[in-house]
């Protein structure tokens, strides 16, 4: 499944950005509100995509450190390029890398974002990549989650049937498994804001 995801979205990277754009470009701003990112942090997003969020991050942290991982090495090679055009001088990195094994040291960063991954990933593989969040996370560092919402009984139905067709696209709402891990890896609730964008439902977490 991993390898077919990665297949997906290295076909889909010149085109994504339009669906980043129409669906999730709130859901981005409202995670960079509820975060509290402060300029000089170090800061990780896991499943960069096409890049959007990262380059708001590397904009937000022009003396920190920021740090992109994508599975797909075309998603990964654009977020990484976007970010070097717009700001040249910022400490910024992409790299080719699964969410579930950071090649990243522990306690290292204040900050993790991850919009829309964890719906493509199995249930030992989600468990897995928030324990590396965990890892990775300084004490009092804080991880913010973009899921896709479960509160629109339409777009569920319209979902569920859209994951049969490419799942490696779009994998099922995982809400409820989400939050059933975090007590079990020493995660709690700080924010949470539901919002749409064109009828899309976003469900926005913070963790610490
Ligand atoms: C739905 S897109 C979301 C992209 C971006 N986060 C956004 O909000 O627009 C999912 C992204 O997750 C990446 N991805 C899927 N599985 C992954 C994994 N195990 N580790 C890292 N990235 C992964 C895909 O390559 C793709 O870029």
């Amino acid at each position: 499944m991993a390898r077919k995801t990665q297949q997906v979205y290295d076909a889909l990277a010149p085109v994504y950005p339009v669906s980043s754009y129409l669906f999730h470009a709130d859901a981005h701003r409202a995670a960079l509100r509820q975060s509290e990112v402060r300029d000089g942090m170090n800061i990780l997003e896991v499943a960069t995509g096409s890049g959007e969020l990262f380059r708001k991050l590397v904009e937000l942290n022009p003396t920190g450190r920021t740090v992109g991982i994508d599975l797909s090495h075309q998603m990964a090679a654009r977020s990484q390029r976007m970010a070097r055009k717009h700001f040249p001088t910022s400490a910024s990195a992409c790299y080719t890398a699964s969410g579930c094994r950071l090649p990243l040291a522990d306690h290292s960063f204040d900050r993790i974002f991850s919009c829309l991954m964890l719906e493509l990933l199995d249930a030992p593989a989600r468990r897995l990549a928030l324990m590396e969040f965990r890892r990775v996370l300084r004490p009092g560092g804080r991880a913010t989650l973009v899921l896709i919402g479960e509160d629109s009984r339409v777009f569920n139905w319209l979902f569920r049937r859209a994951t049969r067709t490419i799942p490696a696209f779009w994998g099922p709402q995982t809400e409820g498994a989400v939050l059933q891990l975090f007590d079990e890896i020493g995660f709690r609730i700080v924010a949470s804001q539901r919002l749409r964008q064109n009828g899309y439902p976003s469900f926005i977490l913070t963790i610490e």
